[in-house]
C-alpha cells in the first residue's frame, strides 16, 4: 500500500477548520485547508479510512493533475499527460462531470468532452486497445473543474455523498445534512456521558450524529462507497479500515442523549432512523414542546437547529420560541447551549448575548451557530 495519492475532502463554506481537524485525527499530516477542501497527501489505505470516518466532509476526492488551462488545446494535452492508468482499468467506466469558474474555458460541456477525449486517448495507448474502450467495469466519475483557469481533475472515491450515511429512511421539513449536524456536535466540548438534548430534533439528525460520536461509531459504516471497485486499492486496505472501525467502536459508553419534537409524527421517524443507524433505544425520543422542557440534571449540552421562522406568519411565534428558550436555560446555567438559525434578532429574543458565534451555510441559507458556554458544576 506504499502508492501515495493525494486527497481532497471537500466541505460546506465554514466547515474547513473543522474537516481539517477530522483529517488530522486519521493521523494525516501536511494537511492544507483551502476554500471549500481539505489536501492532504498520504498513502492509497486513506481512501477508505477516509471515506469511513470523516463526518464533516462531503466527499472525497482523489487529485489526478493541476495545470493552468487557457486554450482547449492546452486542457487536452495536460489531460492526457497525466497518468490515468494509475487509477482507471481498461474496462473502466468514466463519465466526466465539470463546472468552470472565472476561467477562459467557460464552456462546461466542452471541457467535459476534451478531457474525456484526452482521457480515452491516453488508455487506448496504454492498454494497447485499437478500438474502443469497453467501459463495463468500475465506475470512476471523472470532474474537471476550472477556476480562474486552474483545472482541477479529480476522481470521486465516495458516490453518493458522505452525509448519505445510509440511516436516513425518513425525514421531515427541513432535515439538517448530517454533515453539518455532526459538525454542530463537533465543535461542542460534549463528552459522551453528559446529557445532550435537542428540543427540536425534527427527523433525530443531531442526536442520532451525537450518538454515532459518542460511541465513536464510523458514519460510513453502513454504506457504500464507489472506490470500494477499485483495483488499484488492495481489498486489503478495504478490509483493515472496516476491521478499525468494527474495533474503534464503544458499544459499552452509556448515553444520556434526548430529542424531543412537538410532532408527534417526526418522533416516529426519528425513531425509525435511530434503529437504522444501529443505535436501538441508546436515544431517548419524547413528544413535547418546547415550553416543557425542564433539564433534570447539570453540565449538560443543547444543541439545536430549531425553526427559522423565514415562512410568512411563522416569525411571531419563532420569536416566541426564542423567548421561551432563554427563560428556561436562564436557570440552568450550567448547561452550554448551541442554536444554529439564520434569525439575526436570536440573542435578543434569547436574551443574552453568546460566547462564541460562527458563520455557517444550512444548505443556501446564511445562518449563526450562537453558542452559550455553560458554568460547569464539578
Ligand atoms: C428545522 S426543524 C429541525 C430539523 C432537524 N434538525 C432534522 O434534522 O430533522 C425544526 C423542528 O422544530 C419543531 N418544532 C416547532 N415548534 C416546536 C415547539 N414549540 N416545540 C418543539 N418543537 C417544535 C418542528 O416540528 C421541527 O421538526
Amino acid at each position: 500500500m506504499d502508492q501515495q495519492v493525494t486527497l481532497i475532502a471537500t466541505a460546506a463554506m465554514g466547515l474547513e477548520a473543522i474537516v481539517s481537524k477530522e483529517v488530522k485525527e486519521l493521523g494525516y499530516e501536511n494537511v492544507q485547508v483551502e476554500n471549500g477542501r481539505v489536501v492532504f497527501t498520504a498513502d492509497v489505505s486513506a481512501i477508505p479510512r477516509a471515506n469511513l470516518w470523516l463526518r464533516t466532509a462531503d466527499r472525497v476526492k482523489l487529485l489526478v493533475g493541476k495545470f493552468k488551462a487557457v486554450t482547449f488545446d492546452d486542457l487536452f494535452e495536460k489531460t492526457k499527460a497525466l497518468p490515468w492508468e494509475n487509477f482507471i482499468t481498461e474496462d473502466g467506466e468514466f463519465p466526466v462531470v465539470g463546472k468552470s469558474v472565472k476561467s477562459k474555458l467557460y464552456s462546461v460541456p466542452d471541457c467535459q468532452s476534451i478531457v474525456k477525449k484526452a482521457i480515452v486517448e491516453r488508455l487506448k495507448k496504454k492498454y494497447g486497445v485499437a478500438s474502443w474502450l469497453k467501459e463495463t467495469g468500475a465506475f470512476y466519475r471523472v470532474e474537471i473543474a476550472l477556476h480562474k483557469d486552474e483545472a482541477l481533475l479529480t476522481i470521486d472515491t465516495s458516490g453518493s455523498g458522505l452525509h448519505k450515511r445510509g440511516y436516513r429512511v425518513g425525514q421531515g421539513e427541513a432535515p439538517l445534512k448530517e454533515t453539518l449536524a455532526a459538525a454542530l456536535v463537533q465543535v461542542t466540548n460534549w463528552h459522551p456521558d453528559e446529557p445532550f438534548v435537542d428540543p427540536f430534533c425534527g427527523s433525530g439528525t443531531i442526536a442520532i450524529e451525537a450518538a454515532l460520536i459518542g460511541q465513536n461509531i464510523a458514519p460510513g459504516f453502513n454504506r457504500e462507497f464507489a472506490s470500494e471497485d477499485w483495483s488499484f486499492i488492495p481489498q486489503k486496505a478495504w478490509d483493515e479500515a472496516f476491521q478499525e472501525a468494527e474495533d474503534c467502536a464503544n458499544y459499552d459508553q452509556p448515553l444520556n442523549i434526548t430529542g424531543s419534537d412537538i410532532d408527534p409524527d417526526l418522533i416516529d421517524i426519528a425513531k425509525n432512523n435511530a434503529m437504522e443507524a444501529g443505535l436501538g433505544d441508546l436515544v431517548t425520543w419524547k413528544q413535547m414542546q418546547l415550553r416543557d422542557f425542564k433539564p433534570k440534571q447539570e453540565n449538560g449540552y443543547l444543541v439545536s437547529n430549531p425553526p427559522y421562522g423565514e415562512r410568512m406568519g411563522e416569525r411571531p411565534e419563532v420569536e416566541e420560541m426564542y423567548r421561551d428558550l432563554g427563560v428556561i436555560m436562564r436557570d440552568h446555567p450550567s448547561w452550554s447551549v448551541y442554536v444554529l438559525t439564520s434569525h439575526e434578532g436570536f440573542e435578543k429574543l434569547y436574551g443574552k448575548e453568546a460566547t462564541k458565534k460562527r458563520k455557517l451555510f444550512n444548505g443556501f441559507i446564511k445562518t449563526d451557530y450562537y453558542q452559550y458556554f455553560g458554568k460547569k458544576i464539578r
